[in-house]
């Protein structure tokens, strides 16, 4: 599937039930910005400060830009993690606030929808 630059899609944060259309040529965090929406951290929109991480638990996304691995390791990303200012989505997507402002990890491991062999521990 094909889409073109001015394409919507529907992006929900999971904490705080808001859901925004995001073109696919922005990234997760200017989409929200543009369009006045609050749910996700925002900080530097630039990749550098991490406090707009997420987890995408549904949907798909691209990279418009490094991700830092001082804020995403290579373990977070295959598990669904990842900066808002730093990806587009390619289809709807839902994610979870991850970032430092949300308390760290402070849910179970069993919610991974995106279910990687990572998550079978024990
Ligand atoms: S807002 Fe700073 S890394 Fe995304």
């Amino acid at each position: 599937m094909v889409l073109d630059s001015h394409s919507k899609v529907s992006v929900n944060v999971v904490q705080t039930d808001e859901t925004y259309l995001c073109a696919t040529s922005e990234s997760l965090l200017r989409g929200m910005l543009r369009l006045g929406r609050k749910g996700i951290p925002v900080g530097c929109v630039n990749g550098g400060c991490g406090v707009c991480k997420v987890r995408i638990v549904q949907g798909e996304i691209k990279a418009l830009g490094p991700i830092s691995r001082a804020h995403v390791t290579c373990e977070e990303e295959m598990q669904g993690y990842t900066l808002a200012c730093r990806v587009a989505p390619t289809t709807a997507v839902c994610l979870e606030v991850a970032g430092r402002l949300q308390k760290p990890f402070s849910r179970g491991r069993a919610d991974s929808a995106t279910a990687s062999p990572l998550s079978q521990q024990q």
